[in-house]
């Protein structure tokens, strides 16, 4: 499914107590490319170049990402320039072409991520000696993408094996990690329990790897029998739990559960330039072109995202992207945004970049600014009805004005 071609020599020194602290040459593949998450934008306008396909298969591809390089902004950085792989059904797209191919789950530009499908590494024995593996890692130098520290870790599965990651951390800095896991015996562990060293481990990844590379160090001897293969992954956060049949079997775990890979959250945005300060003029190459957005700092390496300002909603990269949300009628359409944008018992009108909860006759403010109230509440009848002048003093209604 990925980066099995392109591949070059790479090198790094793990220094670990207890291990053996030769030279680990092993196998890199060369650039990984991204993920995606739903926008989750509420309508229908398109959130690609105009003569576009917005879609491929059932996901939607929002630029700068597009099918094909009049369709991406590949002058900002190639890899904003996707496949739609057709020869699977439904059609997949797909990143990194021709060196490497992921598949891309879904991209967000709210967050800047993209979820791709990464292929597990992995190393299986046959015999207390022979084994087959897959091993390698990713070059991130030139793509927009870095793994999310916040929403991967690296997860090892198996018995008396230690999975390490090592690469670089920006430009210059080296880094290694790892985790070891323990297990005599596949009974002694229940399904569901935490990655704490019993079956499988976890690990953090760091911000700004922009090279990354997974190797084992194990002795396979006394478990090869009941847990042939070992796998390590750098994977989203919740998305592994364990399982005792994930130990048995010869790529048992990788077949039954993850096929097409397991799904990474790479981290995207515009990489060259930063946002301006305040108050200087757009350079023409802005990235953030639609009225109504806004310029982000990227919170994972260099660079920027555009977002739409408060009450618009769709792509700040496209000219006019940004429209206004009519929260008015998000409310009609689900009740989940009743709460979203309030207007008790009151009347919604929506405006540019908000709306305006208006008070029928009969009714106030309820002193939140997002609700009504009837003119007398209970407490106020009773003494209305003993003072039946005072009510005439009583405003009839208010606007109240939100955002
Ligand atoms: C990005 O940077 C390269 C050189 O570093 C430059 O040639 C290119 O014009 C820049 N592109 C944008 C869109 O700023
Ligand atoms: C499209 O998907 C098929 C099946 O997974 C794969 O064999 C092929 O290499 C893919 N094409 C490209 C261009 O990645
Ligand atoms: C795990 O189970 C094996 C036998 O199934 C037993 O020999 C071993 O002591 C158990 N280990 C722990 C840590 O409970
Ligand atoms: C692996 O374990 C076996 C038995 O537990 C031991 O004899 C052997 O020396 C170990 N191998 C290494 C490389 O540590
Ligand atoms: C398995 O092979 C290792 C060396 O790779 C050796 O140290 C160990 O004794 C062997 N274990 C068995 C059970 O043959
Ligand atoms: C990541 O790299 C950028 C520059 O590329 C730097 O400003 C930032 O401090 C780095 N962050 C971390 C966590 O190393």
């Amino acid at each position: 499914m990925c980066c099995l071609h392109t591949c070059n020599m790479g090198s790094w020194h793990p220094v670990m107590p207890g291990a053996s602290a030769a030279l680990v040459v092993f196998i890199v593949c060369i650039s990984f490319p991204a993920m995606a998450a739903a926008a989750g934008a509420s309508s229908d306008r398109s959130m690609s170049l105009p003569g576009c396909p917005d879609k491929c298969g059932d996901v939607p591809i929002p630029y700068p990402f597009g099918i094909g390089e009049d369709c991406a902004a590949a002058s900002r950085n190639n890899y904003f320039n996707l496949i739609c792989n057709s020869t699977i059904d439904p059609p997949w797209p797909m990143v990194g072409y021709p060196e490497a191919v992921a598949e891309v789950a879904d991209i967000s530009l709210e967050h800047g991520e993209m979820r791709v499908l990464s292929p597990v590494r992995h190393i299986c024995f046959n015999s207390n000696t022979t084994s087959t593996k897959f091993t390698g890692g990713y070059q991130l130098q030139d793509t927009p993408f870095l793994p999310s520290p916040s929403r991967n870790h690296f997860t090892v599965i198996g018995c008396k094996t230690m999975g390490l990651i090592g690469g670089q951390k920006g430009a210059a800095s080296q880094y290694v990690a790892g985790c070891y896991s323990y297990c005599d015996g596949v009974n002694n562990m229940s399904d569901g329990a935490p990655c704490a060293g019993m079956g499988c481990c976890e690990a953090a990844i760091p911000a700004n790897l922009t090279t990354f590379e997974v190797k084992f160090e194990m002795n396979q001897s006394k478990v090869w029998d009941f847990n042939p293969c070992f796998y390590a992954m750098v994977a989203e956060v919740g998305w592994y739990n364990f399982r005792q049949q994930d130990l048995t079997g010869s790529l048992g775990f990788m077949n039954d559960r993850a096929q097409g890979g397991a799904p990474i959250i790479a981290d995207w945005a515009i990489r060259n330039g930063s946002c301006l300060e305040e108050g200087k003029d757009t350079p023409n190459d802005h990235a953030c072109i639609s009225a109504n957005s806004y310029c982000m700092a990227a919170n994972n390496g260099p660079g920027y995202l555009c977002q739409c300002s408060k009450g618009y909603e769709g792509n700040p990269y496209l000219l006019n992207g940004c429209q206004d949300t009519d929260e008015c009628a998000l409310r009609k359409q689900d009740t989940k945004y009743e709460d979203l944008y309030p207007c008790r018992k009151g009347d919604c009108h929506n405006t540019l970049g908000g709306y305006l909860c208006k008070c029928k006759t009969g009714k106030r403010s309820d002193g939140t600014k997002f609700g009504c109230q009837s003119l007398h509440s209970p407490a106020e009848k009773l003494v209305i009805g003993k003072h039946r002048l005072c009510k005439q003093f009583i405003s009839v209604h208010s606007f109240i004005y939100i955002m």
